[in-house]
């Protein structure tokens, strides 16, 4: 089959074997992927696919059910899908679990459906479970225009969680506030201290999702208030960091550390359970929508990659078969 190869950090249109169906999964005729941060990195030779998973690269799809392995009742061969894969979406074809795999919502394009599944379970799963998000409890989102922020931004919205971003720019920060942030900062304008404290108020900040790590630990603990958590889903700002201990235990706060990629098929299968009960009735009824910047050809993803690094973007960047 046809799929992106990267040769010397380049990513080529090339040919790679077809991945075999086995029993509990699912084989997808890919119609659409998407890029997520984490393929700039695996593609520079950082963060490889766990165990047993596709080298190709690629944490999500649409397209068609080709093929159903033994034992699989949730979807059968035509179905029109989506599915939160740990690698090989870059593809023609992918096989993954039964379990990661959901119907595209009813009104979504294959293009829309393909921009959904990892960076909205990436926020279900940190906000609602790792976090245990209450009603109300507010929320500082970093890289607020990311894929992940601008899904986490509309899923607070509908669970009325007030939230404020950190982003790039006052333009970046103007499409967050329009997607249903209260408020936001420029992260080149220096610490979002004053800023956040002034929006959170006495009590604090209840909830921080925070791709950035080393460079915001320090300013992240002290905007948190009592019984705060922290939940560290990167390193775009470095792995290391100087903690002060004191104002973890006074506060009683918890740093929580999640990755979605490494985890138990079970475990992705009950975040996608949630996503479809939770999540999937805004999609169709128009409340939530995926955040798209561009729609390229996959065999362009090279040139959609240098889109993504050059931290412009608003939401996804969608490469298309
Ligand atoms: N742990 C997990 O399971 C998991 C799963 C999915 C994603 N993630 C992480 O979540 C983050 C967002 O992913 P995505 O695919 O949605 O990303 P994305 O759409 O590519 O957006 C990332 C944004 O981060 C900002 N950024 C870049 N370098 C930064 C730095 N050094 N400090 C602060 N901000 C910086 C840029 O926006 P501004 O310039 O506007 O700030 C950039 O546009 C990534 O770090 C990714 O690795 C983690």
């Amino acid at each position: 089959m046809k799929a992106i190869v990267v040769d010397n950090q380049r990513l080529l249109w090339g040919e790679a074997p077809q991945p075999s169906c086995g029993p509990g999964e699912v084989s997808i005729e890919v119609a659409a992927t998407a890029v997520n941060r984490a393929d700039l990195v695996q593609a520079a030779g950082g963060y490889p696919p766990p165990q047993g998973a596709s080298e190709i690269l690629g944490l999500e799809c649409a397209g068609v059910v080709a093929e159903v392995g033994e034992g699989v009742a949730r979807v059968q061969v035509g179905d029109e899908v989506c599915a939160l894969l740990a690698g090989g979406g870059y593809a023609e074809q992918v096989v993954v679990p039964a379990g990661q795999v959901l119907p595209i919502p009813r009104g979504l394009s294959m293009a829309q459906a393909a921009a959904i599944p990892e960076v909205f379970a990436t926020a279900y799963l940190n906000l609602y479970m790792e976090a245990a998000l209450s009603v109300q409890e507010k929320v500082v989102l970093h890289a607020g225009a990311s894929g992940v922020g601008t899904a986490a931004i509309q899923m607070l919205n509908t669970t009325h969680n007030p939230c404020f971003v950190t982003a790039g720019s006052a333009e970046k920060v103007a499409a967050c506030v329009a997607l249903g942030a209260q408020a936001g900062f420029d992260r080149h304008q220096g610490s979002f201290v004053a800023a956040v404290s002034e929006w959170a108020g006495d009590d604090g900040v209840d909830v921080i999702l925070d791709p950035v790590g080393g460079a915001y630990l320090t300013d992240n603990l002290s905007v948190l208030g009592l019984n705060g958590r922290l939940v560290l889903i990167g390193m775009m700002g470095g792995a290391a960091a100087e903690v002060n201990l004191a104002q973890l235990m006074m506060k009683r706060l918890r740093v929580v550390g999640s990755t979605l990629r490494a985890r138990p098929i079970g475990e992705k299968a009950q975040v996608m359970d949630r996503l479809y009960e939770h999540v999937w009735p805004q999609f169709e009824s128009g409340v939530i929508k995926p955040i798209i910047e561009a729609t390229l050809p996959l065999a362009d993803a090279q040139n959609a990659h240098q889109l993504v690094a050059g931290n412009d973007t608003v939401g996804k960047v969608v490469l298309t078969l």
